[in-house]
């Protein structure tokens, strides 16, 4: 089998924009993990992709809410991305965000923001596949975050 470690070194070379994707669990609870994996995948309907990790802290909360928000970062909003990609703490303290339509977190200045109700969910070893209907999206805009080679870069001029 093709180690999974060189996947990512691999596929390191496929320059992302990075995302913190969240959600809530109805009791006031906020969720959310930096993640890369996603892309939209239907125009009519509306669909986007994103792939959790069985490992993570927050993917039962995207089974038992069957919503997500999709926040695309900017340039300077490394230090999030650096904070959501860590299990653990208070992810949200001292983060300006508003509750969506669906109860996402949405945070202030991100470059393009979607809120997603899921409408299916697909085994994929060692992730999920949540498929989400775009119910709400927006883009303020700026300058992007990047994620290539393993680490974070910005436009050139950006
Ligand atoms: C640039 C970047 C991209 C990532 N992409 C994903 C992803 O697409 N899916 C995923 O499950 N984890 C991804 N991760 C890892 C999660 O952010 C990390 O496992 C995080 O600790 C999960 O948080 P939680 O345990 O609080 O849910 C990514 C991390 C980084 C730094």
């Amino acid at each position: 089998m093709f180690d999974g470690k060189e996947l990512r070194r691999v596929m390191g070379q496929f320059a992302t924009g990075v995302t913190i994707i969240t959600t809530h669990d109805g009791a006031g609870g906020v969720y959310g993990l930096t993640a890369n994996a996603i892309t939209s995948v239907s125009l009519v309907p509306p669909l986007l992709l994103v792939c959790i990790d069985r490992k993570a802290e927050s993917f039962p909360h995207f089974f038992a809410s069957r919503v997500f928000a999709v926040n695309v970062l900017g340039a300077a909003q490394e230090h999030l991305s650096a904070r959501f990609a860590k299990s653990g703490g208070d992810k949200f303290a001292g983060v300006e965000h508003r509750r969506g339509t669906l109860g996402a977190p949405i945070l202030d200045g991100a470059l393009a923001w979607t809120e997603c109700r899921i409408v299916a969910s697909h085994e994929a070893g060692d992730h999920v596949m949540h498929v989400g209907e775009v119910a709400a999206a927006d883009a303020p805009g700026g300058d992007p975050l990047l994620f290539f080679q393993g680490r974070y870069r910005r436009l050139a001029g950006g």
